[in-house]
């Protein structure tokens, strides 16, 4: 059975690539510090699969203590890395505890792998490195635009950072940089999804939780865009969808498939929709409402960004399956389970 490290495993993408890699007969090491997430997701993983995930409350940031985790846990076949930061405002208020936190851990990582004698690493980046985009869909050979936010900005360096670092010592790695889209909605089950601490930033968190009474309205930010409604366009992808994605790349390594010791693959739907069709599409799907209002537009945000998945489609022979309609139900599924456990 291959042993895979997943940091940030207890988080939203984490935690359901976890799922996914049981299933897959994966045995899974977590790493996580719970500074964005609860240590009860562990209960929702062994719901779903009959197993519970092997948990070390670590912060990345902690070398010796990563050093030490991986002494315990012996021959470890792959790392997955997500653990991060990833609030865009924070990151401009706080722009050291944004490039300690995502550079430190992955240099750390990066440090120990052969130390460890680990090849396989996955990234964790996302869509935010090509910027506003001159061309739609955005391939992969997009150029990376100058990063809006310190938070997009580790995602860009964190990339360099491993190339240059591949490009060094080309037999002790091989990495699959995995760039996001927006990832939304929750495992089937709806016992694990997305929880953020406190205010949500994103868009769907807080579509939820508007609907559900815990804010009184959603703000939408802007409608002056140059796009049809006048709303930003992103890609919305199936967290399960993208779950999956990881799970190839590291068999994909594993196998000894990869074309090259680094390899860079957008993880979307090649479908754009809008702020308002998502609340739309969400009301109706859900049958409840959204109480929302139209103000100003919020800065930093992209107009509009969708991914050309063509090359994930070939080469990973992996396609995001699952319908934004079943997304929205899902996502909303998950909130109404969250409010049934506090009741
Ligand atoms: N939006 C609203 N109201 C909200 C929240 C969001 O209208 O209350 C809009 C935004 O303006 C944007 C869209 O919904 O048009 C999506 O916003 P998100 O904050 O959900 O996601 P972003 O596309 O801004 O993505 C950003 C970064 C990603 C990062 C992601 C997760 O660009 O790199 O946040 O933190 F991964």
């Amino acid at each position: 059975m291959s042993k895979v490290l997943v940091t940030g495993g207890t988080g939203y993408i984490g935690s359901h690539t976890v799922v996914e890699l049981i299933n897959e007969g994966f045995e899974v090491v977590i790493v996580d510090n719970l500074s964005n997430s609860n240590v009860e997701v562990l209960n929702g993983i062994e719901k779903i699969t009959g197993v519970r995930p092997a948990f070390e409350n670590i912060d990345c940031v902690d070398y010796v203590a990563m050093d030490n985790m991986m002494d315990k846990y012996g021959k470890i076949d792959a790392i997955i890395h997500f653990a991060a930061s990833k609030a865009v405002g924070e990151s401009v208020e706080k722009p050291l505890l944004y490039y300690r936190n995502n550079l430190v851990s992955l240099i750390n990582l990066l440090q120990l792998m052969p130390v460890h004698k680990i090849k396989n690493f996955v990234f964790s980046s996302s869509c935010t490195v090509y910027g506003q985009p001159d061309i739609l869909p955005v391939t992969e050979g997009a150029p990376i635009k100058p990063a809006l936010s310190p938070y997009g900005n580790t995602k860009q360096i964190g990339e360099e950072i491993i190339r240059d670092t591949i490009y060094a010592n080309p037999t002790s790695y091989q990495s699959i940089v995995l760039r996001y889209f927006n990832p939304i909605g929750a495992h089937a089950s709806a016992e694990i999804g997305e929880l953020p601490n406190g205010v949500p930033n994103n868009l769907l968190p807080f579509v939820t939780q508007t609907a559900i009474g815990l804010r009184k309205q959603l703000q939408v930010f802007g409608n002056d865009y140059d796009t049809p409604d006048g709303s930003c366009i992103r890609d919305y992808i199936h967290v399960v969808d993208l779950a999956k994605a990881h799970v190839i790349a590291v068999k994909r390594m594993l196998d000894g498939k990869s074309g090259d010791s680094l390899e860079t693959f957008n993880l979307g739907t090649g479908r754009g929709l809008s702020v308002l069709e998502i609340i739309k599409t969400f009301e109706e799907v859900n049958q409840v409402k959204v109480p929302y209002k139209i103000v100003s537009r919020r800065e930093g945000d992209i107009e509009k960004v969708w991914a050309d998945p063509t090359y994930a489609n070939e080469v990973l022979g992996w396609k995001a399956m699952e319908t934004v309609e079943e997304t929205l139900r899902s996502a909303w599924a998950w909130e109404l389970n969250l409010a049934n456990r506090k009741n």
